[in-house]
């Protein structure tokens, strides 16, 4: 069970998680607020599941989750809040609010991967899935889904990286209230930073990727390609050195050599 008590009393945001949604089971946590439901309108809305019948990955995988032991949450963001931010940051901002709850309260070191996976000891502990819908030319929501691994100790079933939990690398049962609100406590500031100095989100993301300037592999659609991870230009966009040319890529996995 999840104590709604303890997240309310350490959650500090001003909007992120006000209006705060709690669900046993559900097909995904992402799917729910890209709807219309009425219930889920209001931009900072955060919807919890304890399980996940249909959780989704990025690049169509499944994400898998058991039951009560991690966090799979999304969090509604409205044209209110992303209207001034690049909508390519909201995956960096999520990357680093994990990282940096992790880092704050376990001390644990903590590694991006473009594009957004959270590492530790190279093994994931998180993944985001942002999804938008665009009515014309505005952005009507915003979801960002974020799926941590906490206190799950096995995990069965193909990964293109190697999972792992917060309990696996930090060796003691993991708090799920505590860490919620923490990442929407820095959640809610980094959406700031992203409207007054979007270059700090970039600069602080480039910090705690360890990839760059290393020999990778870069699939996209089911091509393979080697180079160089150059850096992420001010989109956030992966820049790729190969056969001594730079070129962006938007989407794809990359892997280091
Ligand atoms: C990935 O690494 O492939 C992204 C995983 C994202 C999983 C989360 S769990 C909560 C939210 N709801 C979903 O269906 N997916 C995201």
């Amino acid at each position: 069970m999840f104590n709604l008590e303890i997240f309310d009393i350490k959650l500090e945001t001003e909007y992120l998680g006000r209006n705060f949604i709690y669900t046993d089971e559900i097909e995904s946590t992402n799917t729910e607020l890209l709807s219309n439901r009425q219930l889920n309108k209001k931009s900072g809305t955060v919807l919890l599941a304890e399980k996940q019948l249909s959780g989704k990955g990025r690049k169509d995988r499944i994400w898998h989750s058991a039951k009560g032991l991690n966090l799979t949450f999304s969090i509604l963001l409205s044209n209110d809040i992303v209207k001034n931010i690049n909508l390519n940051y909201l995956n960096l901002i999520a990357s680093l609010t994990v990282s940096n709850a992790i880092e704050n309260l376990y001390q644990l070191k903590t590694e991006l991967k473009w594009p957004n996976d959270v590492l530790i000891n190279k093994k994931k502990v998180a993944g985001i899935l942002t999804e938008t819908i665009i009515k014309g030319s505005n952005i009507e929501r915003v979801v960002i889904g974020i799926g941590l691994n906490l206190n799950q100790i096995s995990f069965h079933g193909d990964f293109n990286i190697t999972p792992t939990s917060l309990k696996l690398e930090a060796g003691f049962d993991i708090e799920r209230e505590n860490l919620l609100a923490e990442i929407l406590n820095i959640a809610e500031e980094l959406l700031d930073e992203a409207v007054k100095m979007p270059e700090n989100i970039l600069n602080d993301w480039r910090s705690r990727c360890e990839m760059i300037g290393d020999k990778i592999s870069v699939t996209e659609n089911d091509k393979i390609r080697t180079g160089i991870f150059h850096d992420i230009d001010e989109n956030g966009y992966l820049l790729f050195k190969s056969n001594n040319t730079l070129e962006k890529i938007h989407f794809g996995d990359v892997s280091l050599l």
